[in-house]
């Protein structure tokens, strides 16, 4: 069927401007609006009685999987191997079928993700998929599928796809820990509050934060490198900001754990870099600003991507600073998605790039 951009300049726009309806739909399919819980879906996994969890995926969707990872193993105290595709593929990583693996694929069709399945398979895991396409090969070939029902995803950089999965796998890592003991019912019925505000809280966001992004995307299209920083959830997330400006802006961008800085990067740092810094006021603030410190402290030019309460306890001088609202820490990979996804989009708008069909990119990657 037919897709249109509707009143959007691209499509790209478009799927940024409609995560909040769709979040809402695909959360509606994992967690129960009315009692404040996850959703007893009967899948082939036993999220209770696995060992582990192995994980696989490529670019984005391989991002949203290492939230993932601190999810399973915070709440569900599950460990969890997770690597790009086209390194689990060869790892030759010792398996065990106690564990279960999951392959998220936005396409399900990606040729590296799907090999990943095949060697899991062979080693007796049951598999899980975390598909937007469920007629997909990565869908068919598993025992268990967890659509992410975000509607075509028509850009190639992807953006609703990506927060699907996240709310995805929240629920599932919320639902594992259920199952395993380590999230009571307290526990998840607030994660799961949380969770059904979080589509209301992502349209306040992006219809507020729109005009001061889109003026910072014009200073940002003048640099040629950027560092995004971040810790705990935020480092993938930093990553993800930082492929997304690579993809469409064609900006050099490197997404970096913020305790890395001072092994390499800072090395980097002058007034022609500027360094984006994901930090919500959690538990981890405190670190991250001393790492931001060590930036201004070298002229480096911050942008500063935090809640109200960070903007309040934080003094440095920075570029600019965006103050989200202040959110609980399970959803806030989710809130956090949202500048980071316009800030890349804005840009490349002002650099003049093909958005929705940057140059060298396929949507889905089929071969190795
Ligand atoms: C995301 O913006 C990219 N275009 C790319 O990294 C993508 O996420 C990756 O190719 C994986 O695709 P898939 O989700 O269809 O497997």
């Amino acid at each position: 069927f037919m897709v249109d951009k509707g009143n959007h300049r691209h499509f790209m726009e478009k799927e940024i401007y409609e995560q909040p309806e769709i979040i809402s739909h695909a959360l509606s399919h994992y967690i129960d609006f009315a009692t404040h819980t996850v959703k007893a879906n009967d899948t082939a996994i036993d999220f209770g009685k696995v060992s582990g969890l192995a994980i696989a995926a490529c670019g984005t969707a391989y991002l949203s999987g290492l939230i993932g990872k601190y999810w399973f193993e915070r709440y569900a105290r599950l460990p969890v191997e997770i690597d790009v595709a086209s390194e689990f593929r060869y790892r030759e990583l010792p398996l065990s079928p106690s564990q279960a693996a999951l392959f998220i694929s936005q396409s399900g069709e990606t040729a590296d993700t799907l090999a990943s399945l095949r060697y899991c398979k062979d080693n007796g895991l049951k598999i899980g998929a975390v598909v937007n396409v469920k007629e997909s090969t990565i869908a068919r070939e598993s025992d268990a599928i967890f659509p992410i029902l975000a509607g075509p995803e028509i850009g190639v950089a992807s953006t609703k796809a990506f927060t699907c999965q996240l709310a995805v796998l929240a629920a599932l890592a919320i639902g594992a820990g259920r199952a395993r003991g380590t999230v009571t019912a307290g526990d998840e019925k607030a994660m799961v509050k949380h969770l059904a505000e979080m589509p209301r809280i992502m349209s306040r966001v992006l219809n507020d934060i729109q005009p001061q992004i889109e003026a910072l995307s014009r200073e940002l299209s003048r640099f040629k490198d950027v560092l995004y920083l971040g810790r705990g959830t935020s480092f993938p997330l930093a990553m993800e900001g930082a492929l997304k400006l690579k993809e469409i802006s064609y900006i050099h961008a490197e997404g970096y754990a913020a305790g890395e800085l001072k092994h390499g990067p800072i090395a980097l740092i002058d007034e022609h870099m500027p360094v984006i810094v994901i930090a919500p006021h959690d538990r981890f603030f405190e670190k991250t600003v001393s790492n931001m410190q060590e930036v201004a402290a070298r002229g480096g030019k911050i942008i500063f991507i935090t809640d109200e309460k960070g903007a309040a306890a934080s003094k440095l001088p920075t570029m600019a600073t965006i103050a989200l609202p202040n959110v609980d820490e399970i959803i806030a990979p989710m809130i956090f998605s949202l500048p980071i996804q316009l800030l890349a989009y804005h840009t490349a708008v002002f650099m003049g790039t093909d958005v929705d069909q940057p140059r060298n990119l396929a949507k889905s990657v089929t071969v190795e």
